[in-house]
């Protein structure tokens, strides 16, 4: 049987084994799916340890895959991260699938035409760099990168190469930002303590949020786009089971229908929303 496995900290929570297991069960395709807990100091030895025909890679290691791999695809290049291996040889390729994962939860699952879109983007981390390319190349007509450290925005921005549509700015900037048509949380704020103070005045009434994160870590942020007035407020459970849909169509060929997997995701959320990816 092969076998798979996700690698992060903490990882006990893990919603990727039940959706690979969802997956495998609607294709027939015999697999184990397991979490691994591993850590900067001790990820590149445990995944050689494994024996996995593939893995995915969550926080913190998603740079520390990018690292190790012999070699990467484009859209693992540009975000700098990567969140899914394949063998290659006796090495590793990998691939980020995050941000197709959000644009198509965001296009298909919520029906959303990103195409000329006015775009903010909170945070300018792993997560970030992570979505930002996809939803450039989704055609939308501006990204706003705002970052509580200025600087790291500068740098997301300078590594996305489009100073035409992407504009860094520090968290101080927010309130001259005008109004977004989809505001995207990608700060680790909400899942390490208190979401800053946003402006109102980033939300129109056709507006869109979504947050990365999703259960007790997406709680804030969405409060807040509601009380704001946003049009949809969603969090980030459509995006990581496309992700995961996509991952697993590198590895087997075989691209999982999602939707019946999304619903039993979100009835194991709602009872217990300290889950994780
Ligand atoms: P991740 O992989 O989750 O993106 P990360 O690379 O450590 O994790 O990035 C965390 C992001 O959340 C950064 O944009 C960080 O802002 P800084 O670059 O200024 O550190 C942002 N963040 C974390 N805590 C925050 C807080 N309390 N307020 C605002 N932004 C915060």
């Amino acid at each position: 049987m092969r076998r798979y496995a996700v690698f992060g900290s903490p990882i006990a929570h893990s919603l990727s084994p039940f959706i690979h297991a969802a997956f495998a069960r609607q294709t027939g395709i015999a697999l184990e799916y397991v979490a691994i807990e591993a850590g900067h100091g001790d990820f590149a030895e445990k995944l050689a340890a494994s024996g996995v025909d593939g893995a995915n890679v969550t926080l913190p290691l998603k740079e520390d895959a990018f690292a190790l791999c012999r070699s990467t695809s484009a859209r693992a290049q540009r975000a700098g991260a990567v969140n899914t291996l394949l063998h290659e040889g006796d090495g590793w390729r990998g691939d980020n699938t995050d941000g197709l994962g959000l644009v198509r939860d965001l296009t298909e699952r919520h029906g959303l035409d990103l195409r000329d879109r006015r775009v903010l983007l909170l945070g300018a981390g792993g997560a970030a760099r992570g979505v930002a390319p996809a939803l450039l190349d989704a055609g939308i007509h501006s990204l706003y990168i705002a970052n509580r450290t200025a600087e790291r925005a500068d740098a997301l921005a300078d590594a996305l190469g489009d100073p035409a549509r992407v504009h860094p700015r520090g968290w101080d900037a927010l309130s001259d930002l005008g109004e977004f048509d989809l505001l995207v949380n990608a700060t680790a704020a909400t899942r390490t303590g208190a979401l800053p103070v946003l402006p109102m005045a980033l939300v129109a009434p056709r507006s869109v949020a979504v947050d990365l994160n999703y259960g007790a870590s997406a709680v804030a942020f969405l409060a807040w786009a509601r009380a704001a007035g946003c049009a949809q407020a969603l969090d980030g459970l459509g995006m990581l089971v496309e992700q995961a849909a996509e991952s697993f169509s590198l590895w087997h060929g075989v691209r999982p229908e999602t939707d019946a997997v999304y619903a039993a995701l979100r009835a194991r959320v709602e009872t217990s929303p300290a889950a994780g990816d």
